[in-house]
C-alpha cells in the first residue's frame, strides 16, 4: 500500500491576528491554484486556531492541527487547553512531544502519553515528536533514545488507536538550526522507527503509519527528503510561516 504524504506547517510561538489571517489568506489562494495532492495541516497558535477551523471547513484545503494539549481531561488547570476544547472548534490533530514542549516545559514521555490518550479520546490525531540531541548523535546514542521515546510515548496503545498516530522524527540539532539531516541520515532512523513499530505492532500498522521530517525542511531539500522511502511528508517549522515556500513543500510531496 501506498501511503499519501503529509505536510504540516508548525507555526510555533509566531504572528499577530492580522499576520495570521494574511497567511491563512495567501495560503488558501496558492493551494487552490496548485492543488497539490498531499495532506496538508497548519497549526497555528492556540487564539487563531478557530479562525483557521472555519477557513478549513469552507474551503477544504487543509486541516487544522493544535501545537499542544492539556495532559488532564478539564477543571482546575490555569492556562490549558483541553482536547475537548479543540475537538469542539474542529481542530483534527495535535503536535505532542514537540522538543521544545520537552526542553522548556520539562514534559516527559509519561505526560506525553497521558496527552495522546486524551487527543485520541476526543479523534484528534496525535502528531507525536521524537528526536535526539546533538550530543546523543554525536555519542551514537540516538537510536536508544528515539527507541525510549516511541516505546514510552506509544507503545501503550492497542492497534485501534496506534493506527491514528502520525509519529515525526525532529533531530533537535535540525530544528531552526538550518543544518538539515541529509536524506540518508533521516531514512535510516525512520526505517528504524518503521521497524519498531512492525516489530510490535505487525506489518500491517508499519506499512500504513506515517512519519514526518521536521528539521529545516525547506522548499530547496524537501524533494530529496521525501524522495526517501520511509519519509511519509514533513513538518515543517520556519518555512511553514511563508506561503509560497510551504506550498511548494506540499508540491514537492505530491510528486
Ligand atoms: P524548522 O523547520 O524551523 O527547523 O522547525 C522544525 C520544527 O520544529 C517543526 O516542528
Amino acid at each position: 500500500m501506498k501511503r499519501n504524504k503529509i505536510v504540516a506547517g508548525n507555526w510555533k510561538m509566531n504572528l499577530d491576528f492580522e499576520e495570521a489571517q494574511t497567511l491563512i489568506e495567501d495560503l488558501e489562494n496558492l493551494l487552490d491554484e496548485k492543488q497539490p495532492s498531499c495532506e496538508v495541516i497548519i497549526c497555528p497558535p492556540f487564539p487563531y486556531l478557530e479562525l483557521a477551523t472555519d477557513e478549513a471547513s469552507e474551503h477544504e484545503l487543509f486541516e487544522v492541527g493544535a501545537q499542544n494539549v492539556a495532559a488532564w481531561e478539564s477543571g482546575a488547570y490555569t492556562g490549558e487547553v483541553s482536547a475537548k476544547m479543540l475537538d469542539s472548534i474542529g481542530v483534527s490533530c495535535c503536535i505532542i512531544g514537540h522538543s521544545e514542549r520537552r526542553k522548556y516545559f520539562g514534559e516527559d514521555n509519561k505526560t506525553l502519553a497521558a496527552k495522546v490518550n486524551l487527543a485520541l479520546q476526543y479523534e484528534i490525531v496525535p502528531i507525536f515528536c521524537v528526536g535526539e540531541v546533538l550530543e546523543e548523535r554525536e555519542a551514537n546514542k540516538h537510536f536508544d533514545v528515539i527507541r525510549k521515546q516511541v516505546e514510552e510515548g506509544l507503545f501503550h496503545l492497542d492497534i485501534a488507536d496506534i493506527e491514528n498516530v502520525i509519529i515525526a522524527y525532529e533531530p533537535v540539532w535540525a530544528i531552526g538550526t538550518g543544518k538539515t539531516a541529509t536524506p540518508t541520515q533521516a531514512q535510516e532512523v525512520h526505517a528504524f522507527i518503521r521497524k519498531l513499530v512492525k516489530e510490535k505492532y505487525g506489518d500491517d500498522i508499519a506499512s500504513q503509519i506515517h512519519i514526518l521530517y521536521g528539521g529545516s525542511c525547506n522548499a530547496k531539500n524537501a524533494s530529496e527528503l521525501f524522495a526517501q522511502p520511509d519519509v511519509d511528508g514533513g513538518l515543517i517549522g520556519g518555512a511553514s510561516l511563508k506561503a509560497e515556500d510551504f506550498v511548494s513543500i506540499c508540491e514537492q510531496a505530491s510528486k
